[in-house]
């Protein structure tokens, strides 16, 4: 299927690895000119259509650098907000400046790039942002306060800015993986190996058997989801929040 993206201007956040990686490579395979950011710039995929930039979201200046780069080059159709994920640890207990420090390093970048670029997308009358999340926004997970507690707030966020939006030909929607294959799913199994004293391998089975497709997620399988988010297809799909999860969540 042509999903109609040719000639189009992405701009991927965490883009180095993982699942940004994956999207933007997704993306790029579309035929869209497709600029990726992340810290390690060294990693970031050279291949055709992917042009990498550097940004560390812990750092305004950065951030406000980005944007200019991004703004100078016309702005971009297709917005893909993502990043690094918070420390592990309990609800309870967190000190105020782990909840400041996370909700500034993981939310406050994907509302001042967004509201820096979509004006570009309103005067097209065209324009896709996709924020990547956590199955934790519908269901919980255990000893990820943090993480649970921030993305929700980004899950609102992402609703009443599709709601705001969505007569200029903008979908705004969240893709939350459940449990995808990559270098965080790889530290959250060692480290809870590490908490419960039992083998990594024990930790990752326990962890394949709540999941109905029986296996992890490969993030190619992800960025195809985010690619078809970003296409003329998709249209009609916005304030939603779509699980890219093999069935891990288990309410409706
Ligand atoms: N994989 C899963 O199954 C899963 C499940 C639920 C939620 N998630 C969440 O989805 C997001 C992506 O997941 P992932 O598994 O691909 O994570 P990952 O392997 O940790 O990759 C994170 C990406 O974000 C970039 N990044 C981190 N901190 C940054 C900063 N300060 N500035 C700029 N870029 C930064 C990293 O690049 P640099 O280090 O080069 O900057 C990297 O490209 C994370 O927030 C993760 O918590 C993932």
């Amino acid at each position: 299927m042509d999903l109609g993206l040719s000639g189009k201007k992405a701009l991927v956040l965490g883009a180095s690895r993982g699942l940004g990686a994956a999207t933007a490579q997704a993306l790029a395979a579309e035929g869209v000119t497709v600029f990726a950011a992340a810290r390690n710039i060294s990693a970031l995929t050279q291949s055709e259509g992917i042009k990498p930039i550097q940004v560390d979201l812990a750092d305004k200046q950065s951030i406000a650098a980005l944007i200019d780069t991004i703004q100078a080059e016309g702005g971009v159709d297709i917005l893909v907000n993502n990043g690094g994920g918070p420390k592990a640890g309990p609800a309870q207990g967190q000190p105020a400046g782990a909840w400041t420090g996370a909700f500034e390093v993981m939310a406050l970048p994907f509302f001042a790039i967004t509201d820096a670029l979509i004006g570009g997308m309103i005067e097209k009358g065209w324009g896709r942002i996709l924020t990547i999340g956590s199955s934790g926004i519908v269901q919980p997970i255990p000893n990820l306060g943090l993480s649970n507690g921030i993305r929700g707030a980004i899950a609102g966020w992402s609703k009443t800015l599709a709601n705001e939006v969505a007569p200029h030909g903008i979908t705004v929607n969240m893709v939350i993986p459940g449990r995808v294959a990559t270098d965080r799913l790889q530290e959250l199994d060692s480290g809870r190996a590490e908490r419960t004293g039992a083998s990594l391998e024990d930790v990752q089975a326990a962890s394949r058997a709540e999941i109905p497709v029986g296996r992890y997620g490969r993030p190619d399988e992800f960025g195809a989801v985010v690619a078809f988010l970003a296409s003329q297809q998709a249209s009609y799909i916005t304030g939603s929040i779509i699980r890219v999860d093999g069935g891990l969540i288990k309410g409706l």
